[in-house]
Protein backbone atom coordinates (compact mmCIF):
# COMPACT_ATOMS: atom_id res chain seq x y z
CA UNK A 1 0.00 0.00 0.00
CA UNK A 2 1.31 3.79 -0.47
CA UNK A 3 0.88 5.49 2.83
CA UNK A 4 0.99 9.23 3.72
CA UNK A 5 2.19 9.24 7.07
CA UNK A 6 1.91 12.50 8.67
CA UNK A 7 4.51 13.40 11.94
CA UNK A 8 6.82 11.06 10.47
CA UNK A 9 9.72 12.34 12.38
CA UNK A 10 7.96 12.24 15.79
CA UNK A 11 8.30 9.72 18.27
CA UNK A 12 5.58 7.50 17.29
CA UNK A 13 5.89 8.07 13.19
CA UNK A 14 9.76 7.28 13.35
CA UNK A 15 8.48 4.02 14.22
CA UNK A 16 5.59 3.42 12.31
CA UNK A 17 7.49 4.18 8.95
CA UNK A 18 9.68 1.74 9.85
CA UNK A 19 7.75 -1.20 10.59
CA UNK A 20 5.49 -0.38 7.76
CA UNK A 21 8.39 -0.40 5.14
CA UNK A 22 9.30 -3.46 6.70
CA UNK A 23 6.17 -5.04 6.23
CA UNK A 24 6.30 -3.67 1.90
CA UNK A 25 4.41 -0.43 1.96
CA UNK A 26 5.33 2.58 0.27
CA UNK A 27 5.80 5.57 2.88
CA UNK A 28 5.66 8.88 1.77
CA UNK A 29 6.67 10.93 5.27
CA UNK A 30 5.55 14.56 6.02
CA UNK A 31 6.60 16.74 9.12
CA UNK A 32 6.29 20.10 10.37
CA UNK A 33 9.64 19.81 12.19
CA UNK A 34 8.00 21.62 14.81
CA UNK A 35 10.42 23.58 17.26
CA UNK A 36 7.98 22.36 20.77
CA UNK A 37 9.08 19.06 19.69
CA UNK A 38 12.61 18.88 17.45
CA UNK A 39 14.43 21.90 18.67
CA UNK A 40 15.85 24.87 17.26
CA UNK A 41 18.70 23.65 15.53
CA UNK A 42 16.90 20.57 14.01
CA UNK A 43 18.64 18.85 10.65
CA UNK A 44 15.69 17.57 8.74
CA UNK A 45 15.84 13.90 7.47
CA UNK A 46 15.95 14.47 3.76
CA UNK A 47 13.35 11.42 3.14
CA UNK A 48 10.62 13.35 5.09
CA UNK A 49 9.18 16.30 3.34
CA UNK A 50 9.08 19.14 6.04
CA UNK A 51 5.71 20.74 5.47
CA UNK A 52 3.07 22.44 8.22
CA UNK A 53 -0.28 21.51 7.95
CA UNK A 54 -2.00 24.38 9.18
CA UNK A 55 -0.68 26.59 6.65
CA UNK A 56 -0.14 24.31 3.34
CA UNK A 57 -1.81 21.78 1.78
CA UNK A 58 -0.50 18.57 0.87
CA UNK A 59 -2.80 17.54 -2.51
CA UNK A 60 0.48 16.90 -4.51
CA UNK A 61 1.67 14.40 -2.12
CA UNK A 62 -1.87 12.60 -1.89
CA UNK A 63 -1.62 11.56 -5.86
CA UNK A 64 -2.01 8.03 -5.55
CA UNK A 65 -2.27 7.63 -1.51
CA UNK A 66 -4.32 4.51 -0.34
CA UNK A 67 -4.24 5.22 3.33
CA UNK A 68 -3.24 8.61 5.62
CA UNK A 69 -1.30 7.83 8.87
CA UNK A 70 -2.30 10.98 10.68
CA UNK A 71 0.22 11.31 13.44
CA UNK A 72 0.88 15.01 13.53
CA UNK A 73 0.27 16.52 16.78
CA UNK A 74 1.31 18.48 19.61
CA UNK A 75 0.97 16.61 22.64
CA UNK A 76 1.10 16.48 26.46
CA UNK A 77 -1.23 17.92 28.55
CA UNK A 78 -0.41 21.50 27.89
CA UNK A 79 0.86 24.06 30.37
CA UNK A 80 -1.98 26.58 30.67
CA UNK A 81 -4.91 27.78 29.12
CA UNK A 82 -2.41 29.78 26.71
CA UNK A 83 -2.08 26.39 25.12
CA UNK A 84 -5.29 26.08 23.96
CA UNK A 85 -4.89 27.76 20.55
CA UNK A 86 -2.18 25.94 19.64
CA UNK A 87 -3.84 22.53 20.43
CA UNK A 88 -6.77 23.66 18.61
CA UNK A 89 -4.38 25.10 15.76
CA UNK A 90 -1.87 21.95 15.39
CA UNK A 91 -4.27 19.26 16.22
CA UNK A 92 -7.97 20.05 14.79
CA UNK A 93 -7.46 23.26 12.30
CA UNK A 94 -4.45 21.46 10.26
CA UNK A 95 -6.57 18.01 10.75
CA UNK A 96 -9.44 19.57 9.45
CA UNK A 97 -7.03 20.82 6.65
CA UNK A 98 -5.96 17.49 5.70
CA UNK A 99 -9.07 15.67 5.80
CA UNK A 100 -10.28 18.39 3.03
CA UNK A 101 -7.90 17.61 0.74
CA UNK A 102 -8.28 13.71 1.42
CA UNK A 103 -11.65 14.49 0.31
CA UNK A 104 -10.19 16.41 -3.36
CA UNK A 105 -8.15 13.85 -3.99
CA UNK A 106 -10.20 11.07 -3.36
CA UNK A 107 -8.36 9.61 -0.87
CA UNK A 108 -10.99 7.58 1.69
CA UNK A 109 -8.84 5.94 4.11
CA UNK A 110 -7.65 7.31 7.43
CA UNK A 111 -5.62 5.95 10.62
CA UNK A 112 -5.28 8.59 13.21
CA UNK A 113 -4.03 8.84 16.92
CA UNK A 114 -6.44 9.29 19.56
CA UNK A 115 -5.36 9.22 23.25
CA UNK A 116 -7.01 7.77 26.38
CA UNK A 117 -7.52 11.15 27.28
CA UNK A 118 -10.92 11.22 25.32
CA UNK A 119 -11.56 9.40 28.25
CA UNK A 120 -10.74 11.75 31.49
CA UNK A 121 -11.36 10.30 34.70
CA UNK A 122 -13.16 6.97 33.20
CA UNK A 123 -15.36 5.14 34.81
CA UNK A 124 -15.79 3.38 38.10
CA UNK A 125 -18.04 1.04 39.81
CA UNK A 126 -20.11 2.69 43.04
CA UNK A 127 -21.23 -0.20 45.26
CA UNK A 128 -24.12 1.54 45.80
CA UNK A 129 -24.58 3.67 42.65
CA UNK A 130 -23.40 0.99 40.05
CA UNK A 131 -21.19 2.63 37.23
CA UNK A 132 -20.39 6.17 37.45
CA UNK A 133 -17.89 8.66 36.15
CA UNK A 134 -15.82 9.93 39.36
CA UNK A 135 -16.61 13.39 40.79
CA UNK A 136 -13.85 15.81 40.09
CA UNK A 137 -11.27 15.98 43.32
CA UNK A 138 -12.10 17.98 45.99
CA UNK A 139 -9.25 19.86 46.91
CA UNK A 140 -10.02 19.57 50.46
CA UNK A 141 -9.54 15.58 49.57
CA UNK A 142 -6.28 16.47 47.56
CA UNK A 143 -4.78 17.90 50.54
CA UNK A 144 -5.83 15.42 53.33
CA UNK A 145 -4.00 12.80 50.94
CA UNK A 146 -7.24 11.21 49.87
CA UNK A 147 -6.39 11.06 46.48
CA UNK A 148 -9.09 8.63 45.10
CA UNK A 149 -11.94 9.86 43.64
CA UNK A 150 -15.53 9.97 44.71
CA UNK A 151 -18.94 8.56 43.65
CA UNK A 152 -20.70 11.69 42.14
CA UNK A 153 -23.80 10.43 43.79
CA UNK A 154 -22.98 9.32 47.00
CA UNK A 155 -19.66 10.88 47.64
CA UNK A 156 -18.68 6.90 48.62
CA UNK A 157 -15.55 5.47 47.91
CA UNK A 158 -15.57 3.57 44.17
CA UNK A 159 -13.52 1.39 42.31
CA UNK A 160 -11.69 1.68 39.02
CA UNK A 161 -12.93 -0.33 35.87
CA UNK A 162 -11.57 -0.92 32.29
CA UNK A 163 -12.91 1.51 30.27
CA UNK A 164 -14.23 0.31 26.81
CA UNK A 165 -14.27 2.26 23.55
CA UNK A 166 -18.43 3.22 24.43
CA UNK A 167 -17.06 4.92 27.47
CA UNK A 168 -18.39 8.50 27.00
CA UNK A 169 -15.65 11.51 26.41
CA UNK A 170 -14.97 13.56 29.30
CA UNK A 171 -11.67 15.68 28.31
CA UNK A 172 -9.77 17.58 31.17
CA UNK A 173 -7.35 19.23 28.97
CA UNK A 174 -6.61 21.38 26.48
CA UNK A 175 -4.68 18.18 24.66
CA UNK A 176 -7.60 16.26 25.19
CA UNK A 177 -10.12 18.34 24.06
CA UNK A 178 -7.74 18.41 21.15
CA UNK A 179 -8.35 14.39 20.47
CA UNK A 180 -12.10 14.50 21.11
CA UNK A 181 -12.77 17.67 18.37
CA UNK A 182 -10.42 15.29 15.81
CA UNK A 183 -12.15 12.38 16.53
CA UNK A 184 -15.36 14.54 15.47
CA UNK A 185 -14.15 16.02 12.95
CA UNK A 186 -12.98 12.41 11.39
CA UNK A 187 -16.58 11.15 12.09
CA UNK A 188 -17.57 13.97 9.96
CA UNK A 189 -15.23 13.63 7.25
CA UNK A 190 -16.28 10.05 6.71
CA UNK A 191 -19.90 10.78 6.78
CA UNK A 192 -19.47 13.61 4.30
CA UNK A 193 -17.13 11.35 1.84
CA UNK A 194 -17.90 7.76 3.00
CA UNK A 195 -15.08 7.54 4.29
CA UNK A 196 -13.31 4.89 6.81
CA UNK A 197 -11.21 6.14 9.66
CA UNK A 198 -9.41 4.38 12.48
CA UNK A 199 -9.01 6.34 15.77
CA UNK A 200 -5.86 4.69 18.11
CA UNK A 201 -6.53 5.39 21.51
CA UNK A 202 -3.23 5.44 22.74
CA UNK A 203 -2.32 4.63 26.38
CA UNK A 204 0.91 5.86 27.60
CA UNK A 205 3.32 5.50 25.02
CA UNK A 206 7.40 4.65 26.27
CA UNK A 207 9.95 3.42 24.46
CA UNK A 208 13.89 4.48 22.38
CA UNK A 209 13.33 7.63 20.79
CA UNK A 210 11.28 9.16 23.00
CA UNK A 211 11.37 13.12 23.53
CA UNK A 212 14.02 13.75 26.45
CA UNK A 213 11.79 15.90 29.78
CA UNK A 214 9.92 19.43 28.23
CA UNK A 215 6.87 20.76 29.67
CA UNK A 216 4.81 18.48 27.46
CA UNK A 217 6.37 15.47 28.19
CA UNK A 218 4.70 12.37 29.87
CA UNK A 219 5.53 10.82 33.28
CA UNK A 220 8.15 7.85 31.66
CA UNK A 221 9.68 10.32 29.56
CA UNK A 222 9.86 12.47 32.93
CA UNK A 223 10.95 9.98 35.29
CA UNK A 224 14.09 8.41 32.90
CA UNK A 225 15.54 11.77 32.16
CA UNK A 226 15.61 12.68 36.07
CA UNK A 227 17.22 9.28 35.90
CA UNK A 228 19.80 10.33 33.32
CA UNK A 229 20.57 13.50 35.31
CA UNK A 230 21.15 11.16 38.27
CA UNK A 231 18.40 12.17 40.36
CA UNK A 232 15.45 10.27 42.03
CA UNK A 233 12.23 10.10 40.25
CA UNK A 234 9.79 12.19 41.91
CA UNK A 235 6.48 10.31 41.93
CA UNK A 236 2.88 12.61 42.88
CA UNK A 237 -0.12 11.73 45.20
CA UNK A 238 0.87 8.48 46.69
CA UNK A 239 1.99 6.89 43.85
CA UNK A 240 -0.71 4.14 43.29
CA UNK A 241 -2.57 5.61 40.54
CA UNK A 242 -2.95 3.60 38.15
CA UNK A 243 -1.75 3.45 34.30
CA UNK A 244 -1.19 1.14 31.36
CA UNK A 245 2.67 1.48 29.83
CA UNK A 246 1.95 0.69 26.00
CA UNK A 247 5.99 -0.29 24.49
CA UNK A 248 6.04 2.04 20.66
CA UNK A 249 6.65 -0.93 19.23
CA UNK A 250 3.51 -2.20 19.53
CA UNK A 251 2.34 1.03 18.95
CA UNK A 252 3.67 1.02 15.70
CA UNK A 253 2.18 -2.33 15.20
CA UNK A 254 -1.05 -1.64 16.00
CA UNK A 255 -1.31 1.24 13.43
CA UNK A 256 0.03 -0.62 10.38
CA UNK A 257 -2.32 -3.13 11.27
CA UNK A 258 -4.93 -0.62 10.83
CA UNK A 259 -3.55 0.43 7.91
CA UNK A 260 -3.69 -3.29 6.03
CA UNK A 261 -7.01 -3.23 7.35
CA UNK A 262 -8.86 0.09 7.83
CA UNK A 263 -10.50 -1.37 4.31
CA UNK A 264 -12.47 -4.16 5.94
CA UNK A 265 -14.23 -1.55 8.15
CA UNK A 266 -17.47 -0.09 8.21
CA UNK A 267 -17.94 3.70 6.48
CA UNK A 268 -18.00 5.83 9.62
CA UNK A 269 -15.17 6.16 12.59
CA UNK A 270 -14.16 3.19 14.42
CA UNK A 271 -11.96 3.40 17.45
CA UNK A 272 -9.78 0.95 19.45
CA UNK A 273 -8.06 1.07 22.54
CA UNK A 274 -4.60 0.66 22.27
CA UNK A 275 -2.72 -0.96 25.25
CA UNK A 276 -0.55 -3.41 27.02
CA UNK A 277 -3.61 -5.03 28.61
CA UNK A 278 -1.24 -4.82 31.65
CA UNK A 279 -1.50 -2.03 34.79
CA UNK A 280 0.83 -0.39 36.52
CA UNK A 281 0.90 1.93 39.69
CA UNK A 282 3.62 5.26 38.90
CA UNK A 283 4.90 3.95 42.02
CA UNK A 284 6.18 0.79 40.62
CA UNK A 285 7.01 2.32 37.15
CA UNK A 286 9.09 4.65 39.24
CA UNK A 287 10.85 1.73 41.10
CA UNK A 288 11.13 -0.50 37.91
CA UNK A 289 12.97 2.47 35.89
CA UNK A 290 15.66 3.09 38.97
CA UNK A 291 16.30 -0.35 39.48
CA UNK A 292 17.01 -1.19 35.78
CA UNK A 293 19.08 2.02 35.64
CA UNK A 294 21.03 1.14 38.71
CA UNK A 295 19.67 5.13 39.81
CA UNK A 296 18.03 6.65 42.90
CA UNK A 297 15.09 5.35 44.57
CA UNK A 298 11.90 7.21 43.79
CA UNK A 299 11.16 9.54 46.20
CA UNK A 300 7.19 9.93 47.04
CA UNK A 301 6.73 13.58 47.30
CA UNK A 302 2.76 13.94 47.76
CA UNK A 303 2.55 16.80 45.06
CA UNK A 304 -0.32 16.52 42.93
CA UNK A 305 -1.72 18.70 40.14
CA UNK A 306 -5.17 19.17 39.67
CA UNK A 307 -6.02 17.88 36.25
CA UNK A 308 -4.13 15.10 36.87
CA UNK A 309 -6.64 12.36 36.20
CA UNK A 310 -6.22 9.47 38.97
CA UNK A 311 -6.40 6.17 37.30
CA UNK A 312 -7.18 5.72 34.09
CA UNK A 313 -7.55 1.53 32.28
CA UNK A 314 -8.47 0.46 28.64
CA UNK A 315 -9.67 -2.96 27.45
CA UNK A 316 -8.15 -4.12 24.93
CA UNK A 317 -10.26 -6.28 23.83
CA UNK A 318 -11.65 -4.84 21.07
CA UNK A 319 -8.32 -3.88 19.19
CA UNK A 320 -7.81 -7.84 19.37
CA UNK A 321 -11.13 -8.76 17.91
CA UNK A 322 -10.91 -5.98 15.22
CA UNK A 323 -7.63 -5.41 14.36
CA UNK A 324 -5.62 -8.45 15.56
CA UNK A 325 -3.24 -6.40 17.77
CA UNK A 326 -2.11 -7.18 21.05
CA UNK A 327 0.96 -5.97 22.49
CA UNK A 328 3.91 -7.88 22.20
CA UNK A 329 6.31 -6.17 24.92
CA UNK A 330 5.57 -6.85 28.55
CA UNK A 331 5.54 -3.43 30.48
CA UNK A 332 8.06 -4.82 33.13
CA UNK A 333 10.41 -5.59 30.22
CA UNK A 334 9.71 -2.65 28.15
CA UNK A 335 10.32 -0.61 30.84
CA UNK A 336 13.02 -2.04 32.21
CA UNK A 337 15.09 -1.85 28.88
CA UNK A 338 14.00 2.06 29.15
CA UNK A 339 15.88 3.03 31.31
CA UNK A 340 19.27 2.24 28.79
CA UNK A 341 17.46 2.94 25.45
CA UNK A 342 18.28 6.49 23.89
CA UNK A 343 15.45 9.58 24.19
CA UNK A 344 15.54 11.84 21.81
CA UNK A 345 17.21 15.23 22.95
CA UNK A 346 16.00 18.33 21.06
C1 LIG B 1 -0.20 10.79 29.34
C2 LIG B 1 0.16 11.92 28.41
C3 LIG B 1 -0.99 12.23 27.52
C4 LIG B 1 -1.28 11.01 26.70
C5 LIG B 1 -1.61 9.87 27.65
C6 LIG B 1 -1.85 8.59 26.90
C7 LIG B 1 1.62 13.80 28.83
C8 LIG B 1 1.94 14.95 29.68
N1 LIG B 1 0.53 13.09 29.18
O1 LIG B 1 -1.27 11.19 30.20
O2 LIG B 1 -0.69 13.30 26.66
O3 LIG B 1 -2.32 11.21 25.81
O4 LIG B 1 -0.56 9.67 28.58
O5 LIG B 1 -0.78 8.30 26.08
O6 LIG B 1 2.30 13.50 27.87
N2 LIG B 1 3.48 12.03 37.61
C9 LIG B 1 4.42 11.89 38.63
N3 LIG B 1 5.57 12.62 38.56
C10 LIG B 1 5.85 13.46 37.51
C11 LIG B 1 4.90 13.59 36.47
C12 LIG B 1 3.72 12.86 36.55
O7 LIG B 1 4.21 11.13 39.59
O8 LIG B 1 6.93 14.08 37.50
C13 LIG B 1 2.22 11.25 37.71
C14 LIG B 1 1.00 12.13 37.53
O9 LIG B 1 0.58 12.66 38.71
C15 LIG B 1 -0.01 11.14 36.95
C16 LIG B 1 0.85 10.11 36.21
O10 LIG B 1 2.19 10.32 36.65
O11 LIG B 1 -0.70 10.51 37.98
C17 LIG B 1 0.80 10.22 34.71
O12 LIG B 1 1.13 11.53 34.31
P1 LIG B 1 1.32 11.98 32.79
O13 LIG B 1 2.17 11.03 32.05
O14 LIG B 1 1.74 13.42 32.81
O15 LIG B 1 -0.16 12.02 32.23
P2 LIG B 1 -1.24 10.94 31.78
O16 LIG B 1 -2.51 11.38 32.38
O17 LIG B 1 -0.87 9.55 32.11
Amino acid sequence: MKILLTGAAGFIGTHIGRIARERGHEVVGLDAYLEAAHGPDVAPDPAIVRRDLRTHDVDDLLEGIDVVCHQAAMVGNGVDAQDLPAYAENNDAATARLLAAMARAGVGDLVMASSMVVYGDGRYTCPTDGDVPPAVRRDDDLEAGRYDPRCPVCGGDITWREIDEDTTFLPRTSYAASKVAQEHYASAWCTLQSGRAVALRYHNVYGPGMPADTPYSGVAAIFRSAIARGEAPRVFEDGRQVRDFVHVHDVARANVLAIEQVTSHPVGLTAYNVASGHTFTIGEMAATLSRAAGGEAPVLTGDYRRFDVRHVVASPAAAREGLGFTAEVAPHDGLARLAHDPLRTR
